[in-house]
Order: C-alpha cells, then sequence, then structure tokens
C-alpha cells in the first residue's frame, strides 16, 4: 500500500505556477513542472479544488463538482495533467468539498427559486422572529445563517458556501456518483474537505458555549456510515481517502481511522505545536499509541494553505495575536528557516505518511504585511478586517531570483501581490545549490526510506534534544541553544553542520548506524 509512507506534495494550483499569464496559476503551469516534482522526490500531488467555482472560498465553493474551471484550463488540461503525472509515477490526488457546495451550484439555485425538494438538500429553516434559526457561529466570523425570504439557510463557512442536508439520501448517492466519476477518469484517491462536519445534530439546538468548537455542528456518529460506504467505492478501484478532520482529541481522530472507514486523515496536533522538544514528543507519542498502535498510519504535516508557513510559526519570537495555527508577532526569519528545516527532518524520519505545503521545500515564509487592499480571505471580511486569514501563505510561489512575478508567470501579473523580499528564496536558485533548503528536502525524500519499523526513542540526557532509532536509522534534534555531542554513527545528513560529532543547535541530523 504505497500511501502508507508516501510524500504528498500539496499544490495550491492558483499560487504554484500560471502558464497562461492571467496572474492565477493554472493545471498547464503545474504541468510544465511536473519534472520538478520527480526531482525532488515526491510520491504524488494534492490538487486543492479546480472545479467551477465563483470564488468565494477560492474554490471551496463548488458550482459543479464533475468539471474543471475553465480558469485553470478545463477538463482536457485535466487529463494532460494526469497522463503526464501518471507517466512520471506521480498519484493525484483531488480535494472533494461534500459540506458544502457554491450557491451557484444548480441545486442551491432551485433552492433559491423556491423548489421545496431542492431545499431538502440544504438546510433551510424558518427563523425564530427576525433571528437567525439558532445562535450557531460561522467559522470564518458572523452568524451561519443567512436569510432568504421567509427562510434561513445554513453555511458553516461563508454564505457563499451552503452546507448540504447530509441526512437526505439524495446528497450521498450525489457525491458517490462524484467519486465514480473522477476515479473512472483516472484519480488516485481525493483529499476530503471537513469531513468531520458532514453531520450536524438533528434538531439543530442552539449552542450553550464558546464558539470556538461547536459539537452540535460536526463530529456526529452518521458520518461513519457515509465513509464506509466511500471506502468500499475506493477499495474496489485501490484508491486512496484522506481526510480533513478537526475533533477534539486523537482518540476521535482515530475513529475516522478505522480498518473500513478513511485510510489516512491529517494528524494536525503538529500544526499547533510550539518549538519545544516536551510538546513535540507528547504529540508523537499521542499519535503514535492512539493512532499507530490500531494499525492505521499517522498522516504528518506541518504546513497547507489554512495556515501560517512553517518558517514563520517556528521563528516567532513574541507574539502579538492570531489563532494558534495563525499566530502573529515578530518573526526571525533566519531561526523560523533553521527550525523549519530541522522540524521538517525530524517529520519525515517518523513513521508514516508526510504532506508538505508548496514553498515548504524553499523555506518560503509567511508574507505577513500583505496590504489590506489586496487581502482576499472571506475571515479578512467576516471578522471585520481584525483576522488576517490565511493569503499570507497563499501567495505565488517565487520561482526565479528576479523577472516579472518571480517566474510564476509570463506576466507580471500575480493574484496576491507578491514581496520584495520573495525572490532571496527563489525555487530555481535553489535546486542549484547544495545546502540550500530545497537540496536538504531533496536529500531527505532519497534517504527517508533508511527509516524503517517502529520507533524506539533513545535517552538524550536532555530535555531539549530528541533522538529515536527505526531501523539502522537515527534522527537527533536539537530544539534548544547548546550543541549535542552524538556517538550513534555516521552522520549521513544534516539541517545545520554536524561539527566535531555534534548537533547544532535548532537542528536535525541523521545518522546510520
Ligand atoms: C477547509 C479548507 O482547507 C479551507 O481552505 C476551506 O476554507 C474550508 N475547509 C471550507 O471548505
Amino acid at each position: 500500500m504505497w500511501w502508507r509512507d508516501a510524500v504528498v506534495y500539496q499544490v495550491y494550483l492558483r499560487s504554484f505556477a500560471d502558464s497562461d499569464g492571467d496572474g492565477v496559476g493554472d493545471l498547464d503551469g503545474l504541468r510544465t513542472r511536473l519534472d520538478y516534482l520527480v526531482e525532488l522526490g515526491v510520491d504524488g500531488i494534492w490538487l486543492n479544488p479546480c472545479y467551477p467555482s465563483p470564488g468565494a472560498d477560492h474554490g471551496y465553493d463548488v458550482a459543479d463538482y464533475m468539471d474543471v474551471d475553465t480558469r485553470y484550463g478545463g477538463l482536457p488540461a485535466f487529463d494532460r495533467l494526469l497522463a503526464d503525472a501518471h507517466a512520471r509515477g506521480l498519484k493525484v490526488f483531488m480535494d472533494l468539498v461534500p459540506n458544502h457546495c457554491s450557491v451557484e451550484h444548480p441545486w442551491f439555485q432551485a433552492a433559491l427559486a423556491g423548489d421545496r425538494p431542492a431545499r431538502e438538500r440544504f438546510i433551510f429553516r424558518p427563523g425564530r422572529g427576525d433571528e437567525p434559526p439558532n445562535n450557531w457561529r460561522s467559522v470564518f466570523g458572523g452568524s451561519a445563517w443567512t436569510r432568504v425570504g421567509d427562510e434561513w439557510y445554513l453555511h458553516s463557512f461563508d454564505p457563499g458556501q451552503p452546507d448540504f442536508n447530509w441526512r437526505n439520501p439524495e446528497v450521498g448517492a450525489y457525491f458517490e456518483d462524484v467519486l465514480r466519476f473522477w476515479f473512472d477518469r483516472g484519480v488516485d484517491g481525493f483529499r476530503i474537505d471537513v469531513v468531520h462536519m458532514l453531520f450536524k445534530h438533528a434538531d439543530l439546538p442552539d449552542w450553550p458555549h464558546h464558539p470556538e468548537y461547536n459539537i452540535l455542528a460536526q463530529n456526529q456518529p452518521e458520518v461513519h456510515e457515509v465513509l464506509r460506504r466511500w471506502r468500499k467505492l475506493a477499495d474496489a478501484r485501490e484508491r486512496t481517502l484522506v481526510g480533513e478532520i478537526w475533533v477534539p482529541t486523537v482518540g476521535d481522530l482515530a475513529l475516522y481511522l478505522r480498518p473500513d472507514e478513511l485510510q489516512q486523515a491529517f494528524y494536525f496536533d503538529l500544526l499547533v505545536c510550539p518549538w519545544d522538544a516536551s510538546r513535540f514528543r507528547a504529540s508523537i507519542d499521542r499519535g503514535l499509541e492512539e493512532i499507530v498502535s490500531t494499525g492505521a498510519v499517522i498522516t504528518w504535516t506541518l504546513a497547507n494553505h489554512d495556515v501560517h508557513r512553517t518558517v514563520s510559526r517556528f521563528g516567532l519570537v513574541s507574539r502579538t495575536g492570531g489563532p494558534d495555527t495563525r499566530p502573529r508577532g515578530v518573526v526571525d526569519v533566519e531561526l523560523g528557516v533553521r527550525r523549519a528545516r530541522a522540524a521538517m527532518m525530524l517529520v519525515l524520519a517518523l513513521p508514516g505518511s508526510v504532506y508538505l505545503y508548496q514553498g515548504e521545500e524553499a523555506g518560503l515564509p509567511e508574507v505577513m504585511d500583505l496590504p489590506d487592499e489586496a487581502r482576499q480571505d472571506p475571515t479578512w471580511f467576516r471578522s471585520g478586517r481584525t483576522e488576517h486569514g490565511r493569503d499570507g501563505c497563499r501567495v505565488p510561489l517565487p520561482w526565479t531570483p528576479t523577472g516579472p512575478s518571480f517566474g510564476f508567470s509570463p506576466s507580471a501579473r500575480t493574484w496576491l501581490p507578491q514581496p520584495d523580499w520573495f525572490g532571496a528564496f527563489a525555487i530555481e536558485d535553489q535546486t542549484a545549490r547544495p545546502g540550500s533548503t530545497w537540496s536538504l528536502h531533496r536529500d531527505a525524500l532519497g534517504m527517508r526510506p533508511g527509516f524503517d519499523g517502529p520507533l524506539e526513542w533513545l535517552p538524550t540526557g536532555r530535555q531539549d534534544v530528541l533522538a529515536f532509532r527505526r531501523g539502522e536509522m537515527i534522527c537527533v534534534t536539537v530544539f534548544g541553544d547548546e550543541p549535542y555531542p552524538v556517538e550513534w554513527g555516521t552522520p549521513v545528513l544534516a539541517s545545520a553542520d554536524v561539527r566535531a560529532g555534534a548537533v547544532a543547535p535548532a537542528s536535525s541530523a541523521w545518522f546510520r548506524g
């Protein structure tokens, strides 16, 4: 089962590479870079949604689940991409968005026109006087309800993303058709958006506590039945399903990874883990105890298109605000790059699968200071322009150190502005340079198969140093400021120089022995 230890590269398509000069990345742009991904050494890609969409949440508002947006090149470009990726041995995962669609989806258009059976596919309810049916909040801020005439519809995210009613069997049947459509086209699997949110409490009661984690709006037991049906569809074709699931405990997450449910689910714990050895150790142990012990695998990740880039999270030296996944404050970029390199080597040595987010391989920092007028994330608008949101990790990639749009597009246009300092992180510059963050990723991916078998922690005698063995390979990570002398074999790769047998501060090293 290839996915059990696969490294998958997340492509945020509109920011990866633009072929036609409109300033928005597209499928032909990605296709011309497939050899780059092969050289990096990943096993496959996960494409963020590329279906036709009006773009209220950059593609997570789907107007047609069985087509590809013409801005990305349409279905012909998708088929070209799939063929070329497969010819290179790369797997291709799409993004399935089953909790909600776009207001432009024909079903919702029919619902708006007053068609009752169409309304039953969504969650329409009468209000309480002039107030919404309940007090639920949208994840992006504000009420989770929008009024149309005498009724209100539920949207857990933007009003442009009406939630489906998963208690209506028509919805389930529709998504099975969607899965078959793409599987028949050759797609290798799906990353599934907010799996835990499909079902809400049947009575939609008020949530009496802090809005942050409304358990009435998610993690209902009925979702597991849907996943069992999807798993059958996937297994019949040897395809893979990886879930985006935010639930309170690792034990809850493990339930979605039972043998007849999803093969994978992101382990998000490290996305909110500060640069601290004991926190990393506790998080890894939790995963090993509650997921690996059940026979399932952990799907590690340090970054994605919803959180601050790793360099800026780990390089934060004083915090002024923002949620844990997107903390704001003063960032020491040099320190952040050092720590991000070390964290990457640690994660790549762990048992399980790893997802990398585009730009991570170049040590790209978050763009914290986008001009307010450039911001596009609905979070920014729905928080009354207080929560910056996710645009800063979605700025189009710098491929070259100079030139219009740093090689992202043949034109100077980019859908989000790139800062002047982006050129210093240019990917093509780094591919030619030994010791660059890119080269470190390539080397680590090449050596990673040497880590084999269960993890055995090694005593280090220091609280700020973690070390473990898997097979004949050892990974040592120094979180603190003092070098750590090691006598465990031959160093084979290091995120900073191993001098006189000592692993440098804020670095990782791999040893064979
Ligand atoms: C999770 C996705 O990762 C995020 O980008 C999106 O805004 C929400 N789900 C809603 O689809």
